[in-house]
């Protein structure tokens, strides 16, 4: 190589946004296409949630959040039981002790060293605050709480009204906006993208032609 050559630093790619947005989807979908590994990080605190629970602790509390945070092994997001009202409670509750992220954040990183796309709350803003694209994913609450409700009921068993999954998503949508540590907000250079009147392709559309753009190529 001429010392005139330059290598570019490897994809990372920050996908934020709250619950049922789209950007679980969205992320997966980029990833397949950009050929780059994906994390759904929102597994990291589920997981995390999921054995303060199986331990029968309080996933508020910070001692034992953080001490099953240090312990969590990759295998522990293969888990089934990751998913639905509990899990979702339990990993709201966990997200918002400092201890749990510290131990969470030294495992992102080096997941994306290598180039990732990894989607969350605080990605562009603390993970991965030099990622070279940063997509912060909305949609309305009613569209949102919708899309949560069918994956729900696709995945069979019991679901709870619609109006209880908007309510839970919504408390959900407020505590992550408003903890003290890594609140979930837009970094100043993630770009928006309002996916409540789109399909999961047109969003991959927009998605690929921001990421052109922001790449320049
Ligand atoms: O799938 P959904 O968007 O409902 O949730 P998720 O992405 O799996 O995240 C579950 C919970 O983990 C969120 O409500 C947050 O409290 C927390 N979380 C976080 O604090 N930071 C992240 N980077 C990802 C998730």
């Amino acid at each position: 190589m001429s010392e005139h050559e330059t290598v570019d630093p490897p994809l990372t790619v920050a996908i934020d946004g709250p619950a049922a947005s789209g950007k679980g989807t969205l992320a997966k979908r980029l990833s397949t296409v950009l050929g780059l590994p994906h994390l759904d990080t929102g597994l990291l605190y589920r997981a995390v949630g999921r054995q303060v629970l199986d331990a029968g602790q309080d996933p508020a509390d910070s001692a034992a959040a953080t001490a099953a945070a240090e312990a969590l092994a990759p295998a522990d997001l293969q888990r089934t039981d990751l998913r639905g009202p509990v899990a979702d409670a339990a990993s709201a509750k966990v997200a918002s002790i400092p201890g749990v992220r510290a131990a969470l954040l030294a495992f992102q990183r080096r997941f994306a060293e290598d180039g990732a796309v990894l989607d969350g709350r605080d990605i562009g803003t603390v993970v991965l605050p030099k990622a070279r694209v940063k997509l912060f994913v909305t949609a309305s609450l009613a569209v949102r709480a919708a899309r949560r409700h069918r994956e729900l009921e696709a995945r069979g068993g019991a679901v709870p009204p619609l109006d209880v999954v908007l309510a839970e998503m919504a408390a959900r949508d407020e505590a992550d906006r408003n903890r003290a540590t890594a609140p979930l907000r837009p970094a100043e250079d993630a770009i928006l993208l309002d996916t409540s009147a789109l399909t999961s392709d047109e969003a991959l559309a927009r998605a690929e032609a921001i990421i052109r753009w922001k790449l320049g190529v």
